[in-house]
């Protein structure tokens, strides 16, 4: 756990590589309006983008970047290869309709989007040709996404390189502590999707479901602080040491999600909000993904 007095927006990845440790997330966000928010938020201050070939909207993520007038190499970009494109060479050649798409020829942060579990022989090759664009300068660090300890531990049995982030589902109600212990041991960092909790309340994603935004201890603890939740919940995750991709379309909520180094939670606060956790997932299980889940292909550029 880091010192709340000298936190800062830098988590240092497991290769050395810096990486801004809050991202702006663009799950999502549709292609028209995606641009504009991706250039709001450089001007605002981010300069971690979070997204990935599913989402459809690399092309604009690449046209806001540019659009903001910030230098490419101080925008650490992240991307994820999509399940339908696993396997040694087609993964390749994901990355490559990636760095068109985004109009870069280096990607920063390629993860793999889920582990395929009923076909992880193509998982691992995918992996492999991460390994590869890692080795010939691609891509600057390699990760997964939403990968459970058994996971993990297979993908480290049969490759090379540790992953340096995995991205999951985590916020004050799914706290997935096996994950974190898991990510931990290998020096992987743990990145939150939904930091804020914006699957339990996004709709088409299950019924009575509670938002985290409207948690009375999480209210409790943002009045005392002067806070929003969303500040308190993102503050709660960088003090553990974690990334996150709060994802807002809103110029104001965007610069409050930011607007987390000037305050600190106690050991109280932080325990009472790692209390809150349900261990109820918000979104699809990991082990029940498989090509068929999404019909999604990834267009070529
Ligand atoms: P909006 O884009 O209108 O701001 P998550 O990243 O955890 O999935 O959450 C994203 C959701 O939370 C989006 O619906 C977003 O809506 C909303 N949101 C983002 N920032 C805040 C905030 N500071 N306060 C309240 N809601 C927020």
């Amino acid at each position: 756990m880091k010192s709340p007095l000298t936190l800062n927006n830098q988590l240092t990845l497991n290769n050395g590589v810096s990486m801004p440790a809050v991202g702006y997330g663009v799950f999502q966000s549709a292609p028209e309006e995606t641009a504009a928010s991706v250039e709001t938020a450089l001007k605002t201050g981010y300069r971690h983008i979070d997204t990935a070939a599913g989402y459809g909207n690399e092309r604009e993520v690449g046209e806001g970047i540019r659009r903001s007038g910030i230098d490419l190499d101080d925008v650490f970009l992240e991307t994820k290869v999509w399940v339908s494109d696993y396997g040694y060479d087609e993964t390749l050649h994901a990355f490559e309709k990636s760095a068109t798409k985004l109009g870069v020829s280096q990607i920063d942060l390629l993860i793999l989007h889920q582990p395929m579990p009923q076909h992880f022989e193509r998982t691992l090759a995918a992996y492999r040709a991460l390994e590869q664009l890692l080795a010939d300068g691609s891509v600057r660090s390699i990760g997964v996404s939403n990968f459970m300890p058994h996971h993990l531990a297979a993908l480290r049995e049969q490759t090379q390189i540790v992953p340096a982030v995995n991205q999951v589902e985590l916020h004050p109600y799914f706290t997935q502590p096996a994950v974190q212990r898991a990510n931990a041991e290998l020096g992987t960092v743990t990145q939150a999707w939904s930091p804020i909790g914006g699957i339990t309340f996004y709709p088409g994603w299950g019924e009575n479901r509670e938002s985290v935004l409207e948690d009375q201890t999480i209210g409790r603890i943002a009045a005392e602080h002067g806070k929003t939740p969303a500040q308190i919940m993102l503050r709660w995750h960088l003090q553990q040491g974690r990334s996150v991709i709060p994802k807002s379309t809103n110029a104001q909520r965007m610069a409050k999600n930011i607007d987390v180094f000037d305050f600190a939670l106690g050991d109280e606060d932080l325990y009472a909000i790692d209390y809150l956790d349900r261990g109820v997932r918000g979104g699809p299980d990991p082990d029940d993904v498989d090509p068929s889940t999404w019909d999604l292909e990834i267009p070529e550029p």
